[in-house]
């Protein structure tokens, strides 16, 4: 477990870029337009904006400061910094880690099946029929699994060659085509419909805890917070890092791209009519109802839909090697494996747990419910009450290069108190819904 011989990223663009990659993915172009859609439109945006700037940063910052100071993967920095009984932390945060990246890499593999279908054959099938052929069965099973490979290649590429070169190609390359698809969109007949829909105002929908949690919930999950992403791309950081600069760097990123997504995917739906099928799922809003959009747009949807899923398919991918890093690190920290064996190691057990999920949506949606809305905010709940009450000093970690003493002040006591309140209502309404789906799909 020494710091010494610790790979670290080549410049402050790499780790920044890497750390929107993990940010920006699935949860962005896919589950927040949705989300927005469901509960309340522009109320619910303001209301997921303070969950970003005034829990979801402070907590990133929380995650930043241990991963910095000790160097190391969640289950060894959890335990240099509070003792071996935090280390159980740590070991929560891996295996979140594993039941994540599982179900992400079926989702994602779908993204890949349309990426190619547009640039080979455009979307020619009745969309629900396709969806169906590719959500389930063998060859979910086999996109699922050359998802993985892709993922485990770069990991084992290392932080530098393989995670930061990535991100410095992927991002800049993503970017671009969301911006570019959102000026297309504002030129469509049903952009303005679309846009009024995205954002009209339901503030009744925002008085309940359940809106809440689900603004919450949607913020920890696309800021990838609560299972040590961020705490381990901070442990190959410098000592001189802003690290409240970065942090707020990649939230707005995040939402940035986030909201972006919206201005693309609700013109596109209300122009060719298909606005009724919107609440009918949220798979199928993006996986049924775009392509059906494409369709009628003829060639141009072709290369639009190309876009569209090639986008989704960055996204997901930066996200996923992320997800990857935090076991593998561990297993190179806590069990000296090399990086080559510990990535393929941990990927191929990933691949496996992820195959009920390529089988059957409903134990997907399960692994999303439990690890990806449930464990994530008891993780992040854990780690607030650790850095604000118990953890040496944490002000001294985030303090360097970063100026004002009232915000970081301001920080601790959102760390001790804020955010442990706010993520206590959560849990109880995520561990509720999750028992919930629990009893009625297993028994
Ligand atoms: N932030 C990713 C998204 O929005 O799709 C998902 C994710 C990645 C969650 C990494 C958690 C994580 F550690």
């Amino acid at each position: 477990m020494e710091a010494r011989s610790r790979e670290g990223w080549g410049t402050r663009l790499g780790f920044i870029l890497a750390a929107v990659g993990s940010a920006v993915g699935l949860g962005n172009m896919w589950r927040f337009p949705y989300i927005t859609a469901d509960r309340g439109g522009a109320a619910f945006v303001l209301l997921y904006i303070v969950m970003v700037f005034v829990v979801g940063v402070p907590i990133m910052l929380a995650e930043f400061g241990v991963g910095r100071r000790a160097r190391l993967s969640p289950i060894g920095a959890l335990r240099t910094v509070g003792g071996p009984r935090l280390a159980g932390l740590g070991y929560l945060y891996v295996a979140t880690g594993f039941l994540i990246l599982a179900y992400y890499s079926v989702i994602a593999g779908w993204t890949m099946r349309y990426t190619l279908e547009a640039l080979l054959s455009g979307f020619t099938r009745s969309p629900s029929e396709y969806f169906e052929h590719t959500a389930t069965g063998t060859g979910a099973v086999l996109y699922h699994i050359v998802f993985m490979a892709i993922t485990i290649s770069i990991v084992v590429g290392g932080v530098k060659r393989g995670i930061e070169r990535a991100s410095l190609v992927l991002m800049p390359v993503l970017f671009l085509l969301i911006i570019g698809l959102a000026i297309w969109a504002a030129f469509l007949a049903g952009s303005g419909a679309g846009y009024s829909f995205y954002l009209r105002t339901d503030p009744a929908k925002l008085l309940s805890p359940d809106t809440l949690s689900a603004a919450a919930g949607q913020a920890f999950f696309s800021l990838s917070l609560g299972m040590g992403a961020m705490l381990t791309y901070a442990s190959y950081l410098s000592r001189d890092e802003n690290l409240p600069a970065s942090a707020a760097t990649i939230a707005v990123s995040d939402f940035g791209v986030a909201f972006l997504a919206g201005l693309v995917v609700f013109p596109v739906i209300f122009a060719f009519g298909l606005s009724q099928e919107i609440g009918e799922s949220a798979l199928g809003a993006l996986f049924i109802s775009l392509p059906r959009a494409f369709i009628g747009m003829g060639a141009a949807g072709r290369i639009v839909g190309l876009v569209f899923f090639a986008a989704l398919f960055v996204g997901a991918l930066t996200s996923a090697i992320s997800l990857l890093e935090v076991v593998t690190s561990s297993l190179i920290d806590n069990w000296r494996l090399d990086r080559g064996r510990a990535a393929l190691g941990a990927g191929l057990v990933i691949m496996l747990i992820g195959l009920p999920c390529a089988l059957n949506q409903d134990i997907l949606g399960l692994f999303d419910q439990i690890a990806g809305e449930f464990l994530l905010v008891v993780g992040a709940f854990a780690l607030a009450l650790f850095v604000g009450w118990r953890m040496s000093d944490p002000l001294g970690e985030v303090r360097r290069g970063f100026a004002s003493e009232g915000l970081l002040r301001g920080w601790l006591w959102i760390v001790r108190i804020v955010a442990p309140i706010i993520l206590a209502v959560v849990i109880y309404q995520k561990g509720r819904a999750t028992w919930e789906l629990l009893r009625t799909t297993l028994f």
